[in-house]
């Protein structure tokens, strides 16, 4: 049976050019013209007026974002509780407190009312981290506007959301800081890597001289600060600049990929796919469903059924504030049941496999429908 991914890497023949011409060149070193020309062309691609600085991963972006923001033992970061634990951990690495807020139910993302309320409970934190979840912007206007009226610099961790925008402008440009992963299962790869953005050129000449171990200019080795080794190679690069080239047309299956489980799931009234707000367009990273309250169907017997058919889905990211890691770290809710458990609890992420073709969309599909009918049947 061959097995289908959740999202796997999608690799064309311009990556192996770029990669072929750094060994030729001898450019194998976490410098050399693909780092310079990806973080080139990635800003060109995001607009803006963004500058970038390519990392070894997002969670590194993540790290200087928090470093550049000034964040510092005993600080308080407000963070997105729905969410990978990587936009969460950087934030300890610097000892300081992560405060989680609550999803709203239109994204899947930050609540601005419960980020209201974490301002008015908890004061002025360091930084505010909000993510883009499977793709999906979150709010980011009302967000910004709240951290402007606080003061606080917002970051917006846009690890799943490359080619996503709001209103035509694109995800990663929200925040005073943007981050970007291209792990192996994201919309465009390098294997693993990652990218700091921000508008403020100075910043991330700053997030590239931290990530090359803060060397001083000077002709022996002089360091002032604390540095660390996050600078992206300049293979990896040559991979990232051949995937660039075919980010929108990844976009595009992703979109028709969703579009499919939609059409297939609209004869079941208590089948509903992750939201999408009106203004906004998504990259559909990944295709999540989730089943309406009060049914006995659950997430788990979908998984299972589709495991048992070598095909790959995923629980709902486990909300933050639930990891027992995380535990002593306070949390704010609006609602009286919180949102991102709700949606933990009764959602899963489909196989979103931009390699899959038609016959393997209709394994899934005809996968799925026989448990709903046979569970529901069993059930009732
Ligand atoms: C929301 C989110 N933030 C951060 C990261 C961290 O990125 P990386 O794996 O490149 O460190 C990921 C993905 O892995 C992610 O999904």
């Amino acid at each position: 049976m061959k097995r289908i991914y959740l999202s796997s890497p999608t690799i064309h023949e311009e990556e192996k050019g770029f990669v072929k011409e750094a060994f030729e060149t001898n450019w194998v070193a976490p410098l050399g013209p693909n780092v310079n020309e990806f973080e080139k062309e990635a800003a060109a691609f995001l607009g803006e007026e963004v500058y970038a600085a390519a990392l070894s991963s997002g969670t590194a972006a993540l790290h200087l974002a928090n470093l550049l923001c000034g964040v510092e033992e005993g600080d308080t970061v407000f963070c997105q509780d729905l969410t990978f634990s990587a936009t969460a951990n950087p934030i300890c690495y610097q000892k300081a407190i992560p405060v989680f807020i609550d999803s709203e139910r239109e994204s899947w993302n930050m609540d601005p009312v419960a980020l209201k309320k974490a301002f008015e409970t908890y004061g002025r934190p360091r930084a505010v981290i909000a993510v883009n979840l499977y793709g999906t912007p979150a709010k980011l206007p009302e967000i910004k506007k709240l951290c402007e009226e606080w003061e606080v610099p917002l970051i917006e961790d846009a690890a799943e959301s490359l080619g996503s925008s709001i209103k035509g402008r694109n995800a990663g440009t929200f925040g005073d800081f943007g981050i970007l992963s291209f792990n192996g299962n994201k919309i465009i790869t390098t294997s693993g890597g990652g990218m700091l953005l921000s508008k403020n050129e100075e910043q991330i000449d700053r997030a590239r001289f931290l990530s090359t171990q803060s060397r001083e200019p000077a002709r022996h080795y002089e360091h002032k600060e604390i540095g660390y080794n996050y600078r992206m190679s300049n293979i990896v690069a040559g991979i990232g600049r051949g995937q660039l080239l075919h980010l929108m047309e990844h976009v595009e299956k992703k979109t028709a990929l969703y579009q499919r489980y939609r059409m297939a799931f609209s004869e079941y009234d208590f089948l509903t796919m992750n939201p999408v707000p009106e203004d906004c367009l998504s990259n559909y990273w990944l295709s999540c469903v989730t089943i309406a309250p009060g049914e006995k169907l659950t997430p788990l017997s979908l998984m299972l059924a589709l495991e048992k058919e070598n095909i790959e889905s995923r629980p709902i990211w486990k909300p933050m504030h639930l990891q027992p890691v995380f535990q002593s770290c306070p949390f704010v809710k609006v609602e009286e049941r919180a949102v991102s458990e709700d949606i933990f609890e009764r959602g899963l992420c489909l196989p979103s496999d931009i390699k899959n073709t038609e016959e393997d969309m209709d394994r899934i599909l005809s996968i799925l429908k026989q448990t709903m009918e046979l569970q529901k049947g069993k059930l009732r």
